[in-house]
């Protein structure tokens, strides 16, 4: 069935208080629940109608009397009463099966502990309730269980009682006094040790901060725990929001579907994003890791105290909280990077998304499976409309308007109309025609063209907006400068038809014209500085003008995103191909030769466009050429900048070793993008030897790795022997060698990734071992996945259905990687649309079906 936005009612019950008594266990846990239940004041009650999913019905009482058979029905998704009192207490036993849980939704085991996963609807599979966002309620929680063997136990809130009990076992109970959805209420049981330290708010309330892990692992916290001080401190400052519960707790679980989740007052994380240390993490790890804890972290406010009246409005807390831990990221580290990094993951995520079948607007009108609306629109899109706003109203108004949906609606349910009211209200602006954005699906496209009248001295620009809804333009703000032959900003401020400040053109109709008089030459334009919308802007730039372009900007994102373009031109067939190389090798070589860029910055700056976000671009993506011309591009850049590779990977070598501080991490960076391309041009891999054996950090060592398997140098099997044994014991880091083993870029991968997949290594019920290996084989192999035998393909579908009977979520967005199918070049697109056929009858759950139903475009 399809769940549509247009159909949303408000609940015609609403519980007020929720007790929760669980008899845990590995293989069955017994879950007695209490809900105090009020119908919606009016006619007589109406049915009394309760989600419940795999659950064992053991005992029901409505106000303390026992119910019959008759006076209830029991359905597989739920509970239905008919004559309840429009005040009434329902009293429900369920037994359910904790380790037979390998979807990893509901009460699950992993490594001998319980967690649970109850976003978006997975409380459902725990107790019979009302499983929506707009249903609040209190919740006392008692956890009991055998001593031994779950000595831990933690829910949301505080807790108030423990004790022991007979039979060796004990009991906690948890008392959480902030109304929450379902989708937020958590459970950990299980023999976990813990780091800790002490916060305090800005009201002075101390708050014990607690990071858990297994035992073995606990060690590895720390970083972690400071994330979660920074975190806590961060929000504070920049947007005035404080934490509200004495104890906050934050689990690492080995075996989760996602990155992490917000429950309240106890996250529970993707161990990959808790546990890091040198020799053990990357340093994009710790990046990520940190990012990650904010995210969660910050959704206490974006999220929690204010959460969504309905799933449609997913992106009203993961936009808003994305923007958050993306502008905690560059407060604490650099502010051009990370919006370099943003970008790159917009283009080739989101971007990519919208230029296929699954194509969704930010807020989705309809779905079958919410689950499969986690997705790069709805999360990164969705930050880019929130940083519209903000770079719209400024710093200050945006957090008048961020105060005000706070105040307004703290300890409720709200829309995405909500928040822009509050940003409207708040700033005397209107922002009735920017709602658009969150209805419309499809990157919108800007046509820039310009002409000059050498007589007049007169430019004009003419700006049209394409891809969006004829009838409803979209607000868009265009960051924009124009630059002089001297590389100087002509700060002349242009005649317009719009309201207009220095430097942001705020683009409301289809089309705008901007005028520059009294020059004597055309001024060269920049435009989108800071990617100040996301959409993709034409202007035919010379190759010449996009490498001044680098010289003169001084935004990083739009220098970045110039050579970007330059090497795009370079790469993709056209007439200016050759010219455009020339300038990137240009470009790139100044940028290597530079001592004062910072390193990090060049090494973004020499990487190429993603495969897929070439791909987006094109009406066809004939596979072998693309892949031929992306690679024979960085075949020239090696010839090229031999020398000044070489010299740079020594050179850089001291500060590489300096450990984990940013500098360091930053000249590692680069160094390691100079001994991968390398590695093109020289024919034995004795540099990445000695990198590995002299490294002293994650990140070297793996680089040097990768590029031994990658480049298919005679000495890979010795060092991976050298790491598999270094971290056999790991599963994290287990997972980083088979990355980079399944990602070699030939077609002769396919076999190592056959073997891998019928041996001990796979293990498809941990969704990091199922990601590790079979996403990113097909995110990022190209020549083996998208072999024109065949055989990638073959691989995939075989293990597909098997993935899906056990994790319906993780099935869904591996097969969901295959969104650019239909443009691939016929052979390869015939082979796809017969694997799908033959896929139809093999899908069991709603996720996976539905997601191949959009793919081919049946819905
Ligand atoms: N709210 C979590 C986060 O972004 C994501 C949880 C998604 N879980 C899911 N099963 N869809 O922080
Ligand atoms: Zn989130």
């Amino acid at each position: 069935t399809v769940v549509r936005l247009a159909d949303y009612r408000a609940p015609a019950w609403r519980i007020t208080h929720v007790a929760l008594e669980f008899e845990l266990g590995a293989t069955s846990t017994r879950v007695t629940s209490t809900l105090r239940l009020v119908a919606q004041p009016g006619q007589p009650a109406p049915p009394l109608r309760l989600d419940g999913e795999d659950l064992e019905l053991l005992d029901i009482a409505l106000d303390g009397r026992t119910l019959g058979p008759g006076e209830y029905t029991l359905d597989a998704s739920g509970l239905t009463l008919t004559a309840a009192p429009s005040a009434c207490e329902l009293r429900t036993t369920a037994r359910i099966h904790p380790q037979r849980n390998t979807r990893l939704e509901g009460l699950y085991l992993s490594r001998g502990a319980l967690f649970t996963q109850c976003e978006a609807e997975g409380f459902r599979r725990i107790t019979w309730f009302i499983d929506r966002p707009d249903v609040s309620a209190v919740y006392d929680v008692t956890l009991i269980a055998d001593r031994a063997r779950f000595p831990v136990l933690l829910s949301n809130g505080d807790r108030v009682a423990a004790g022991e009990l007979d039979g060796g076992r004990h009991f906690a109970r948890w008392h959480d006094p902030h109304p929450k959805p379902s989708y937020l209420f958590a459970l950990v049981a299980g023999d976990l040790a813990r780091l800790s330290a002490p916060f305090t708010t800005m009201q002075g309330r101390t708050v014990e901060v607690n990071v858990w892990a297994d035992r073995a692992d606990v060690a590895r916290c720390e970083y972690a725990l400071g994330a979660v001080l920074r975190a806590m401190q961060w929000d504070e400052r920049r947007f005035g929001r404080a934490y509200d519960l004495a104890v906050f707790n934050v689990v690492a679980a080995q075996d989760f579907t996602m990155g992490a989740m917000e429950n309240k007052g106890l996250n529970i994380f993707n161990a990959r994003y808790i546990l890091a240390d040198a020799d053990t993490a990357t340093d994009d790890d710790f990046i990520a890791i940190e990012s990650v804890i904010g995210h969660e972290y910050f959704h206490n406010w974006s999220g929690n105290r204010v959460t969504l009246r309905d799933w449609f409005q997913l992106s009203l807390k993961e936009g808003l909280t994305v923007f958050r831990d993306q502008e905690f990221t560059a407060d604490l580290h650099s502010r051009g990077l990370k919006r370099i990094e943003d970008a790159r993951l917009l283009r080739s995520r989101q971007f990519v998304e919208d230029a296929g079948p699954l194509s969704h607007p930010v807020r989705p009108p309809s779905y079958r499976e919410i689950n499969n609306f986690y997705t790069a629109t709805v999360y990164e899109k969705g930050a880019e409309l929130v940083r519209m706003l903000h770079t719209l109203l400024g710093e200050t108004g945006f957090r008048r308007g961020l105060d005000l949906y706070f105040e307004r609606h703290d300890g409720g349910a709200a829309t995405v109309e909500d928040l822009v009211a509050a940003m409207d209200e708040s700033s005397g602006r209107d922002l009735t025609q920017f709602l658009h954005w969150w209805e419309q699906p499809g990157t919108p496209r800007i046509e820039a063209q310009a002409r000059f009248d050498a007589v007049s001295g007169e430019y004009t620009l003419t700006l049209r907006q394409h891809g969006s809804d004829p009838d409803h333009p979209l607000h868009i703000p265009l960051a924009l400068a124009f630059y002089d032959a001297n590389g100087r900003r002509i700060d002349t401020h242009p005649e317009v038809d719009a309201d207009y400040r220095p430097g942001l053109i705020e683009l409301r109709q289809r089309e705008h014209t901007l005028r520059l008089r009294g020059l004597t030459q055309p001024p060269l334009p920049a435009f989108l500085q800071g990617l100040s919308a996301p959409v993709r802007l034409d202007f035919d730039y010379a190759p010449e003008q996009l490498a001044r372009l680098v010289q003169v900007e001084t935004d990083p994102l739009t220098r970045w995103q110039a050579l970007q373009q330059l090497a795009r031109t370079a790469i993709l067939p056209g007439a200016q191909r050759r010219v455009a190389l020339d300038a990137l090798l240009r470009a790139q070589s100044i940028l290597l030769d530079d001592p004062r860029a910072d390193a990090a910055f060049v090494a973004a700056c020499l990487a190429l466009p993603d495969f897929w976000d070439l791909g987006a671009q094109l009406e066809r993506i004939d596979v072998d050429a693309l892949w031929a011309a992306r690679e024979a591009t960085l075949d020239a850049l090696a010839i090229d900048q031999t020398e000044r590779l070489r010299e740079r990977h020594l050179q850089l070598t001291a500060r590489a070793a300096g450990g984990l501080e940013g500098d360091s991490a930053s000249a590692r960076r680069l160094r390691n993008l100079c001994l991968a391309r390398l590695a093109r041009v020289e024919r034995e891999g004795e540099r990445a030897v000695a990198q590995y054996h002299g490294a002293n950090t994650l990140t070297d060592r793996l680089a040097a790795l990768q590029t031994l398997l990658h480049a298919g140098f005679a000495q890979a099997d010795e060092v991976l022997q050298d790491f598999a044994a270094r971290h056999r014991g790991d599963a994290l880091v287990v997972d980083r060698w088979l990355g980079a083993l399944v990602t070699a870029p030939r077609a002769g991968t396919l076999d190592t990734v056959a073997t891998i997949v019928r041996g001990p290594f796979w293990q498809p019920t941990n969704p990091n071992r199922v990601r590790a290996v079979l996403g990113s084989f097909v995110r990022s192999n190209v020549p083996a996945f998208h072999r024109a035998d065949g055989a990638g393909y073959a691989l995939f579908f075989e293990l597909l259905p098997a993935l899906d009977s056990i994790n319906p979520q993780v099935a869904s967005r591996h097969l969901a990687l295959l969104e650019n199918w239909r443009r691939l070049d016929d052979g390869r697109r015939r082979l796809l649309d017969a694997h799908f056929d033959a896929l139809q009858t093999r899908l069991t759950s709603r996720d996976s079906r539905e997601t191949l139903a959009r793919l081919r475009g049946a819905d």
